[in-house]
């Protein structure tokens, strides 16, 4: 549904780590404004209304609901607690970008988007990296036939150990849900939109491993292999025992390849190093990249995308239906963690259905 006024009223759910960021976004992009906060502390409600004065801030997300005047809500809250919030705003027909994870259980997927579809409502997913001047470039070629048909990709990461969150949520693997959800997930959400020109994902074999004894949960090292539909593969691997934050991307095709790489003291730097290079099948070249990457650009960018949208009614550049996708191929890489079996994703997908 297309807004009628200039502004769009924006209303934050959670001013942590990264809602703070988001925070920040919002206060910066033209016809945005951040109106109203919903904290859970006193703590974090005192944070947010000393940093943004104009906003109203509420220690229940529901207050902030009920008082109305929102044209989007974006949720940036531990990742268990997506859906309950997700629900609640959805329920109330009023357009949402939620997080990343979608949600910690493919059922909480398919209920949001249950409830987005009846509502009409527009549902983005957090899932930055593909607004990118860099990992975007990536897929742009790919699109314009600049490697041929794509038949590889590697997304690679080394970075340093997660943050605890909150509480110490993200070390707690009944409020996390699994690593794989964390940072693992916006490379499965790459890897498939890169590949999906050609094929979905059909197959995933993964190993992980943890350097903690007393939490094997609790997985710093990860890779998954994952087979698409039409013979092309794609490699997602990560370890969280190295330092600063380096990510790769490598992609082959039937002409060409693409080597794409990122890196910065911590993900979120301001000033990090990025190179794109590229073999047309003619020449190796390097490629321009049009304006600075990094997550925190990143969040910008979506949040005027989200405007936009809202705007012209455009789909945003990561609907609710792709990040049912990357969290259905996180739980199936964590099941072929588990039993060490190649899991067959649509078999997956329609038994954890079925036992929903
Ligand atoms: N897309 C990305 O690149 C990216 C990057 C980082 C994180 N994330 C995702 O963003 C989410 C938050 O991560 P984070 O690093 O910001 O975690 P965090 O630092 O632990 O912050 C979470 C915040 O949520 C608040 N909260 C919890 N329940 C709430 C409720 N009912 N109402 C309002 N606020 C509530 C907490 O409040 P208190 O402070 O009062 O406890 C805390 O401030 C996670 O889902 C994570 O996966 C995505």
């Amino acid at each position: 549904m297309a807004i009628e006024h200039t502004v769009t009223r924006c209303g934050l759910m959670g001013f942590g780590a990264w809602g703070k960021h988001h925070a920040d976004a919002i206060h910066k992009t033209p016809g945005a404004e951040l109106v109203a906060i919903a904290a859970r502390s006193e703590a974090s409600a005192q944070a947010a209304q000393q940093a943004y004065p104009q906003a109203r801030v509420y220690t229940d997300y529901r207050e902030m609901l009920t008082a109305g005047g929102l044209d989007l809500v974006d949720i940036v809250v531990p990742s268990n607690r997506h859906h309950e919030m997700a629900a609640t705003v959805l329920s109330a027909g009023i357009p949402l970008l939620l997080e990343k994870p979608m949600a910690v259980s493919l059922a909480e997927c398919d209920d949001l988007i249950r409830i987005a579809d009846e509502q009409q409502c527009l549902f983005a997913i957090g899932h930055e990296l593909r607004l990118s001047s860099l990992w975007g470039q990536v897929k742009q070629l790919i699109d314009t036939g600049y490697i041929g048909e794509p038949l590889y990709v590697l997304v690679e990461l080394s970075r340093n150990p997660y943050r605890l969150g909150a509480d110490g949520w993200r070390y707690d693997i009944d409020r996390v849900g699994n690593w794989i959800l964390e940072e693992p997930i916006h490379f499965f959400d790459l890897a498939r939109w890169y590949l999906n020109g050609v094929g979905e994902p059909e197959t995933v074999y993964a190993s992980a491993n943890s350097r903690q004894p007393d939490h094997p949960e609790l997985q710093d090292n990860f890779s998954a292999i994952v087979n698409f539909t039409n013979g092309s593969y794609a490699v997602v691997t990560q370890t969280l025992c190295a330092f600063e934050h380096h990510q790769t991307v490598k992609v082959t095709g039937t002409k060409g390849a693409l080597w794409a790489s990122w890196s910065g003291a911590l993900d979120r730097t301001r000033h990090a190093t990025y190179t794109l290079r590229g073999f047309n099948g003619q020449q190796v070249e390097t490629l321009p990249i049009e304006k600075p990457t990094g997550e925190l650009f990143e969040l910008e960018d979506q949040i005027a995308m989200l405007v936009d949208c809202l705007k012209t009614g455009a789909a945003p550049a990561c609907t609710a239906r792709d990040g049912r996708w990357s969290v259905l191929l996180c739980l199936a890489a964590a099941e072929a963690v588990r039993t060490q079996q190649i899991i067959n994703i649509g078999d997956f997908a329609r038994s954890a259905v079925a036992k929903s």
